[in-house]
């Protein structure tokens, strides 16, 4: 059985007190809905900044916390990044490499990807690695070539079950539009297939596939209730905690 992960992606919003306020209305909830919390995994990716901020009230509500990025390198001259190493000694078990905004703004590549993920994993990491098409890509009907060559060109070899992957379409992401559940249930079931050939039968079966891109409450029990959806990925909606809940507990109706 994959537990249902659900997982906040704050991007590059929020203040000190915005993040810590955030992180207790779920740990609230957590605590007063117990055996709810206790079915699913709870995780939120503010920025590198807020880690520190909110890590212990994290910990203590049992809500796991992650980087959105992270450098290939351990160390170095490397100004401006954050390593996987770092981001572990700061209470992180996870990370996101290759969301779109960062292969977009920052012209990241699967292979650069890869790299990243397979830092997080040496670093004691989940890593969540971003796959998705752009709209004209879906249009010109190549959306499952394009995924499929990003999930194998930036999955780490060997990595099992040790990875996440986030389905993420790029043009519905902070744009209110959702694929449908017959797409997303498509594009899921292939990555499952493909992993099954690259990985085997058992890496396949446990390894979390989630789905991203203008999850909200309100369609967040459709989509995952889909047979090889297990978990989502959410940006604006994980910045109000009774959203975030609301699919979080849409998980497991
Ligand atoms: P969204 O973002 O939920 O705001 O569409 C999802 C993401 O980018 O991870």
């Amino acid at each position: 059985m994959r537990r249902k992960l659900i997982a906040g992606n704050w991007k590059m919003n929020g203040s000190k007190a915005q993040g810590l306020a955030l992180v207790e209305a779920l740990a609230a909830h957590c605590r007063e809905a117990e055996s709810t919390a206790a079915a699913f995994d709870l995780l939120v990716c503010p920025p590198f900044v807020l880690l520190p901020v909110i890590e212990e009230r994290a910990r203590r509500a049992k809500i796991a916390i992650g980087g959105q990025d992270c450098h290939p390198k351990e160390a170095g001259a490397h100004t401006g990044d954050i390593s996987a190493t770092m981001l572990a000694d700061v209470g992180c078990s996870y990370v996101i490499v290759g969301h779109s905004e960062r292969r977009q703004d920052h012209r990241e590549d699967d292979a650069l990807v890869q790299a990243k993920a397979s830092a997080a994993l040496a670093a004691g990491l989940k890593p969540i690695v971003c796959v998705g098409e752009t709209q004209a890509e879906r249009d010109a009907g190549q959306a499952l070539s394009v995924i499929e060559k990003q999930v194998r060109n930036s999955l780490p070899a060997g990595a099992g079950s040790r990875v996440v992957i986030a389905y993420e379409p790029v043009w519905a992401i902070g744009t209110g539009l959702t694929a449908t559940p017959q797409d997303v249930a498509d594009v899921h079931a292939a990555i499952r297939a493909m992993l099954q050939s690259e990985a085997g039968e058992e890496a396949a079966a446990q390894t979390r596939i989630l789905y991203g891109g203008s999850v909200k409450p309100s369609n967040a029990a459709e989509l995952l209730a889909l047979q090889d959806v297990d978990g989502a990925l959410v940006g604006g909606a994980s910045l109000k905690a009774e959203d975030f809940w609301a699919i979080a507990c849409a998980s497991v109706a």
